[in-house]
């Protein structure tokens, strides 16, 4: 098929993507790919040791090479005001305090950064800088240090854990899950540009240029508006660029020495421990149920691993407050130090590795009681309210999709006693799990232009990490106002254009189209009121029934051209802004996005290979603005909940105090051939409450409940119950 031809060129930019174009013809620039007058490029020295503390560092040979300008380290930097002293440090919360540091936390802790006028120079440098160290002690193996480390308490303990019912039936069990990364498809990079002392402008990857705006601006002690960021192509996230890294402060800091420009990108084994990943965790689940079927109470416990100069906790008992009735219900997190880089948000953060433990635990109990685990939780799900405040759900349709799923999948040909189905040497087997998030929508402003010749242009800072913030900007100003789809230009990712959060926490989308529907009705209410003073009549008109083309403005039967109406009104251009966010009405109400997950598996009695024949999401995200970016959306998520399931796992030599095999050959993702084409289901009604447009966002839930569901057919085909992520041969076998 030829989809580059004119024609279909124009078809795509109607119906698809409006970034799809310029991505797959090289068109769209990511961050690595402007270049800038006398751009010159950083290359960084990672340290060779796991803890420690620097002597001393040899740059005479390094510095020798041809085109090297610079070679920063602790004891030559220029100091960045925000990390002047260790108070400040801390203050910062910037977390690894490059170049401000002689100690050394984890292998892969960049101790130096060659400036050179080309790549191959200052890679070529940076391999000669020598530093010598004073090695300490050092610990980087998560189950060997948890045990050490206690637990607290973690959000209110409802009810009395000690007083359970006595004719209750228990299941206590612990869950692990190892290190993943995230690793999109672009590196993360940044070119630093300092104009003058005082003005910095940054071609960056991230998820959100306003935090990259504020973060650098407090650390160079600079009002924000003097750091420009641009992020207009996003090639990936996963949760990798919420926080501002080291290597973009560390690119800062080589633009500002040289007085140059610089880009640093990082290399593919750089992104292991420089971006951060969903940590290694350990959780302990114990449900109660009593003769009826109700649980009577949950003790959920989890520790997650973190870096020793950044605490991260993944918060990964907070979805055991969301899903089920538990009754008494007592959570405790810790979060266990090691010599390692700091993880970070990875994909549904917290809530996908809980629901892991909840969601296979119930499972568990289902086959203990002998019933359908379709039935156990029906008994349980919290459909009215938020089972934490009370607040009753916006909207919430879980039965639903799990009645769907499971007409999808053929639940009612899965044999309730495991290892029952066979084919040749397949066990054969079926699973279920549900998966909530907490629907959030933030803040965010939008603003648009409208020119005589019928260009549309809408802006915001929000980026697009390639879950399709533009396209449904243009969706929602196409369905409000009936302006064709292929005149709507869409500009984002710039720290100049009207203000939007992070696009994380599957907070992107519903946040964006409120503000786009404002500035729809703001847009049809200016142009009617404009066109009354042309037409008097307009005046009685409802601006709900204005149409606006590329060439005209329509209502009733009057019709006004874009060129006479500028005329007329002797405007250039129309310009309006808009910012829309959450009000009070919202307190009122609990918002969750949900979905249920199915799966049948074949498990290879000889080798254990697992193969999913079907992999069903039923989602209820609300209104569907763009079928096709939602559908997308779900099929990624859905192979990352295999990977989750089936293969990711960042190994550590705690030997060598370092990871092992960081690369791609090493570190297995799920690709398309190692799952079915996703079956994906949307409820699709509208959250009357959420935003006007009844969206929520869906980028985590897609992931929340997908490794359980897999897990939980393994052991329906296998009868082996398996509490540890990934699940490989050697643990099926
Ligand atoms: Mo995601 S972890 O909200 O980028």
């Amino acid at each position: 098929m030829a989809f580059f031809d004119e024609t279909n060129i124009e078809r795509f930019s109607n119906e698809g993507r409006v970034e799809g174009i310029a991505k797959v013809t090289g068109k769209g620039k990511y961050a690595a790919e402007y270049d800038l007058p006398q751009m010159c490029y950083a290359v960084l020295v990672d340290s060779k040791i796991p803890a420690g503390k620097i002597s001393s560092i040899q740059t005479e040979i390094a510095q020798q090479v041809d085109g090297v300008l610079e070679i920063i380290n602790y004891f030559n930097k220029q100091t960045v005001p925000g990390l002047a002293t260790p108070e400040k440090i801390k203050e910062s919360k910037f977390g690894l305090p490059i170049f401000h540091t002689d100690t050394i936390y984890f292998k892969g802790q960049p101790v130096a950064m060659v400036i050179a006028t080309t790549l191959e120079d200052a890679t070529y440098a940076a391999s000669l800088v020598e530093v010598k160290y004073q090695a300490s002690e050092y610990e980087v193996d998560f189950h060997k240090k948890h045990p050490t480390v206690p637990l607290q308490a973690a959000g209110k303990e409802n009810g009395n854990i000690e007083n359970w019912n006595p004719t209750t039936k228990f299941i206590e069990q612990e869950y692990t899950i190892e290190m993943e990364v995230h690793h999109p498809m672009e590196m993360h990079a940044t070119i630093a540009h300092w104009k003058g002392n005082d003005r910095l402008r940054l071609f960056d990857k991230n998820q959100g240029v306003l935090t990259v705006q504020k973060t650098i601006s407090a650390l160079y002690d600079l009002p924000p508006k003097n750091v420009e960021v641009i992020s207009e192509f996003v090639g990936g996230g996963f949760g990798s660029g919420l926080k501002v890294w080291p290597h973009v402060l560390a690119a800062t800091m080589a633009a500002k020495h040289v007085k140059r420009p610089v880009k640093l990108m990082l290399t593919r084994p750089q992104m292991f421990y420089s971006v951060g990943y969903r940590p290694s965790s350990w959780q302990k689940i114990k449900i109660g149920v009593d003769q009826n079927l109700k649980f009577t109470g949950l003790i959920h416990q989890a520790k997650n691993n973190c870096a020793i100069y950044d605490p991260f906790n993944d918060r990964i008992t907070r979805v055991s407050r969301l899903i089920y009735h538990f009754g008494h219900l007592k959570t405790e997190e810790a979060v266990v130090p090691l010599n390692l880089a700091a993880p970070t948000w990875k994909r549904g953060p917290g809530d996908a590795t809980g629901d892991f433990a909840i969601e296979c635990a119930i499972d568990e109990l289902s086959y203990h009681l002998n019933i359908d685990p379709i039935k156990l939780r029906k008994m349980n799900l919290a459909l009215d309210q938020n089972p934490d405040n009370g607040l009753q759900w916006s909207s919430n349709f879980i039965a639903e999709a799990i009645q769907i799923g499971a007409k999808k999948i053929g639940w009612n040909k899965r044999k309730p006693q495991p290892q029952a189905e066979k084919e040749g040497d397949w066990q054969i087997g079926y699973g279920m799990a549900v998966g909530m998030w907490h629907a959030g929508r933030q803040q965010a402003s939008a603003n648009l232009t409208l020119t005589p010749q019928g260009d549309l242009i809408l802006r915001t800072a929000m980026t697009d990490i390639g879950t399709g913030t533009g396209t449904a900007m243009v969706n929602v100003m196409h369905e409000s106002t009936g302006f064709p789809k292929n005149r709507i230009k869409v500009e984002l990712g710039h720290s100049d254009l009207p203000p939007a959060k992070n696009q994380g926490g599957s907070t992107g989308l519903s946040s964006i189209v409120g503000a786009v529907h404002l500035l729809a009705e703001d847009f049809k209410k200016s142009l009617l009121k404009y066109g009354s003073t042309i037409h008097k009549e307009w005046e009685k008109l409802d601006f709900n029934s204005l149409q606006v083309t590329d060439t005209a403005l329509n209502i009733d039967n009057y019709s006004l051209t874009l060129e006479q109406f500028f005329k007329e009104l002797e405007l250039e251009k129309l310009e309006l802004e808009a910012t829309s966010g959450p009000d009070s009405e919202r307190e009122k109400w609990a918002f969750v996005v949900s979905a249920a997950h199915f799966c049948k598996v074949r498990v290879h009695l000889l080798t254990g290979k697992v193969v999913i024949d079907q992999l069903v999401a039923v989602v209820d995200g609300g209104s569907i603005i763009n079928p096709k970016a939602a559908e997308n959306q779900i099929i990624g998520a859905a192979f990352g909940g295999i990977g989750m399931a089936l293969l990711e796992e960042q190994h550590v030599d705690s030997k060598l105090g370092t990871l092992v095999g960081h690369d791609l050959a090493g570190y297995h993702f799920a690709v398309n051939a190692d799952g079915p084409k996703i079956d994906v289901t949307f409820i699709n009604k509208p959250d009357p409450y959420i935003n006007p447009n009844g969206a929520k966002g869906i980028g985590e839930v897609g992931i929340i409940g997908t490794a359980p569901a897999i897990a939980n057919a393994i052991y329906n085909a296998t009868g082996k119950r398996i509490r540890s992520l990934p699940i490989t041969a050697d643990k099926i076998l």
